[in-house]
């Protein structure tokens, strides 16, 4: 089975933290994870590669909110994805979206919902985290039944923000292993 893709674009580090924790709820149903990020000023991880795209068998997708939506270079990556969508290459894969941003009531929803829309054109599988995770009951920072979310002006991370990142990255690989060849 080929890795995971865990896909962000990141400014001040809040959404590659998230990624991480993405990353390692993927790899803890003992799936490899492709850790990448997108042609920006300073890449903290490797640049994803179009062959990396078009392989992935699933991919998590984050950006920070801007204005209540995804960062313009993470669009800019999306707008560059018509050879892609011209060939059906990322139907079907199973997807799932994050976000943070600086207040709690700047856009959470708003980003993730946005963000899917792209992923739906492209025939993707758009998953969200169902409320049998406890942590979508009680939250008083980020995490939202459309995908994690974080709320950055809390000190770091709260607990249950990395609970449904961990959470979000099992689920993708689970169905990621169920739609497998
Ligand atoms: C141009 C700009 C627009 C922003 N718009 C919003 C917004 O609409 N709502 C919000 O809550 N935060 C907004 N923010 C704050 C970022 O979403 C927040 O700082 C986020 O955690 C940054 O993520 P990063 O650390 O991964 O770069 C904005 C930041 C910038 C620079």
């Amino acid at each position: 089975m080929k890795p995971v893709l865990v896909l962000y674009y990141s400014r001040s580090g809040a959404t590659r933290q998230m990624a991480r924790l993405i990353a390692r709820g993927v790899e803890e149903q003992g799936v490899e994870t492709w850790l990448r990020t997108i042609d920006c000023a300073e890449p903290q991880d490797p640049v994803v590669t179009q062959a990396e795209l078009e392989e992935a068998s699933a991919l998590a997708l984050g950006s920070p909110t801007r204005f209540g939506g995804m960062a313009a270079p993470m669009k800019a990556f999306w707008d560059d994805t018509a050879a892609q969508w011209l060939a059906g290459s990322l139907v079907d894969k199973p997807a799932c979206v994050f976000t943070s941003a600086a207040s709690l009531h700047g856009g959470h929803e708003s980003t993730l919902l946005t963000m899917m829309v792209p992923l739906l054109h492209h025939g993707m599988l758009v998953l969200g985290l169902p409320y049998t995770e406890p942590a979508l009951h009680h939250t008083q920072s980020g995490g939202t039944p459309y995908g994690p979310s974080h709320w950055a002006l809390e000190k770091g991370i709260s607990a249950d923000e990395k609970t449904l990142c961990l959470a979000m990255g099992r689920r993708l690989a689970d169905i990621a292993k169920r739609m497998a060849p």
